[in-house]
């Protein structure tokens, strides 16, 4: 048995690198408290890099704008699942933290006067939600690459320790409070246990659940699942994000800057479908529209091809010049991926997982709440998220486009400089019982020699074919029951479990597996969250149950699994206030495009 490992101690521990990690590390390191950034890839490899169309903020460089209208959409986009504080909180300081990016040297692309480029994205309108805005901040459409870039530089230039090809196994939890994490260091083997006083996960979403997502492979969720283990709730699983522009086939990523630029989607009909759904924001309606919109041409018998199953996206009739400049990643994916020339035909799509609302609940500090006597927002000690695996909550039910790029520096920044103001660089730390590493250990070995018949990627085939079928655009009380009925076998199945290579050193196929199960844990509380859930909110679109039920389900889901995989589902308030009185609370309305 694996039993013995190096101790390291830091003041702050993040796990991942992408945008959230490095900019948490970023103001930790900057704070004056030793930190250290431990990722399983490295860190300009992490999938921030491949977010393409831009980052939101009311900068008003190339239209009037304003961080209330910014405000207004995220709210509204969220379909008011949204907690209004932090919402407020991440639209104000959504133009400073651009022009930090700016001023460490972020190559965004450029008006004619130099000003950030700006272009519009789904759901961001001007004047409360009459027209649409230009407020997404492009470098061309590179932005998640150019952002992660400038921010690891800045934490190279700020003495971050980075622990690079190192996978996290478990928090370290003692008396309710986390005091570290246990990491196993993929090239040469040797376990690894840190102390801190605060631990940040930034560990990204569990696209990969599915079959046919957007996001990288490494989208496993590491630090949900840590987090379910630790016995603690992941908050509003049931909210997926499909994106209407995955390449059909491959799901790689059109970004929706596509459409920003003049693109458009039509049916095998010709016909501009989007302008009957969504009348004033057409093409650029927020995501769960659009998906559902394409989702129904296609049901009723108006997909294209000879299956008739997606939607062209036509950027054809824009100039060949503007498509350079500004759509060079997607001209080249589009190319490569569907065998499309943009300047002459349309690109084929389909709605393809995106993103998770949902995650690891936090305040907007960043400090991860746990419901306890009485109080929905009690804080777990020691512990933090931020990014795609938290939810602090700014999305909601429906994220805005652009929106996480934001959401990753605005959060990452604020738990980075929460833990700066309240914890004292290089304070006595006591030590660590052996138990929790010990428990670990034992739940990493018992992977390690699992010896049974069907192989960890058969297992991730079944789920991923189980969640792509069953928790999709639509969804019905039976087809969800349907599923969860499978992932309870899947769990049983999961007995069999075959890892061949038993190894410490490069063996991918244990990280695979200890992925899986962080993907097993993930899915199987969205799937019992959005059974329970009998009502239609953003991106959790329920056809017998088809309208928002604001009175019972204005709502968080919280839920924790154990470890036979059965969920128990709990519920805390949505904050109906806002942070300053400089905004009045955005009260519920329908929500018109
Ligand atoms: O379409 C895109 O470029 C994706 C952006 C986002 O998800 O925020």
């Amino acid at each position: 048995m694996a039993n013995e490992w190096i101790d390291h101690t830091f003041d702050v521990v993040v796990v991942g690198a992408g945008g959230a990690g490095l900019r948490a590390a970023l103001g930790a390191a900057q704070g004056g408290l030793k930190t250290a950034c431990i990722t399983k890839v490295f860190p300009t490899r992490s999938h921030t890099v491949a977010a393409q169309g831009g980052i939101a903020a009311s900068l008003g460089n190339m239209s009037e704008d304003s961080w209330q209208w910014h405000m207004y959409d995220t709210v509204k986009g969220s379909d008011w699942l949204g907690d209004q504080d932090s919402i407020e909180y991440m639209c104000r300081e959504a133009p400073q933290t651009v022009y930090e990016l700016e001023h460490w040297g972020m190559p965004f692309s450029r008006t004619e006067d130099g000003k950030i480029y700006q272009r519009p994205f789904g759901g961001h309108m001007k004047d409360y939600g009459k027209t649409p805005a230009q407020r997404a901040c492009a470098a061309a459409d590179r932005t998640g690459h150019t952002l992660i870039h400038t921010l690891y530089g800045e934490c190279i230039r700020s003495q971050t320790d980075f622990f690079i090809e190192y996978f996290v196994l478990d928090l370290i939890m003692e008396d309710g409070e986390c005091r570290g994490v246990l990491a196993w260091k993929l090239d040469d083997g040797t376990l690894h246990r840190f102390k801190s006083q605060a631990v940040i996960l930034a560990t990204g979403g569990f696209g990969r659940s599915y079959f046919s997502c957007t996001s990288a492979h490494t989208c496993t969720g590491d630090g949900g699942g840590m987090v379910l283990r630790a016995g603690l709730p992941l908050q509003d699983l049931e909210f997926v994000q499909f994106h209407p522009t995955g390449i059909y086939g491959g799901g790689m990523l059109i970004t929706e800057g596509a459409r920003g630029e003049g693109g458009y989607l039509v049916n095998s009909e010709g016909e501009r479908f989007m302008e009957r759904y969504a009348p004033t924001a057409k093409d650029l309606a927020s995501r769960d529209v659009v998906s559902r919109a394409m989702t129904i041409e296609i049901r009723e018998g108006r997909g294209v091809g000879p299956k008739k199953d997606h939607i062209y996206l036509h950027l054809d009739h824009l100039p060949a010049d503007l498509l350079h400049k500004r759509l060079p990643g997607i001209s080249e994916s589009a190319k490569i991926f569907a065998g499309v020339d943009v300047t002459k035909e349309p690109i084929p799509v389909l709605p393809t997982v995106h993103y998770n609302m949902g995650g690891i609940p936090t305040n907007y500090h960043g400090e991860v709440v746990c419901p306890k006597d009485g109080d929905p927002d009690a804080i777990v000690t020691g512990l933090f998220a931020a990014g795609e695996a938290a939810s602090s909550s700014v999305h909601g039910a429906n994220r805005l486009g652009c929106n996480s790029l934001l959401d990753i520096v605005v959060f990452g920044r604020s738990a980075g400089q929460r833990c700066a103001e309240i914890l004292k660089p290089g304070a006595r730390q006591r030590d660590l019982s052996n138990v929790t590493s010990d428990a670990a250990l034992k739940g990493f070995d018992a992977v390690r020699n699992a010896n049974g018949t069907i192989s960890t990627a058969d297992l991730r085939l079944e789920l991923q074919t189980i969640m792509q079928n069953f928790a999709a655009v639509f969804r019905t009380g039976e087809t969800m029951a349907e599923g969860k009925e499978k992932l309870d076998a899947l769990w049983e199945k999961t007995k069999e479990m075959k890892v061949s290579d038993r190894s410490m050193i490069w063996n991918s196929d244990l990280v695979e597996s200890l992925e899986f199960y962080n993907l097993l844990s993930q899915a199987t509380v969205l799937i019992n969250s959005a059974l329970a859930r009998e009502e239609s909110r953003g991106a959790h679109a329920r056809e017998d149950f088809a309208d928002r039920d604001d009175e019972k389900w204005m709502k968080h889901t919280l839920g924790v699994i154990d470890f036979d995989g059965k969920v128990s589902l709990d519920y805390r308030p949505v904050h109906t206030y806002t942070l300053t009185d400089e905004i009045d609370y955005i009260q519920p309305a329908v929500r018109v495009y």
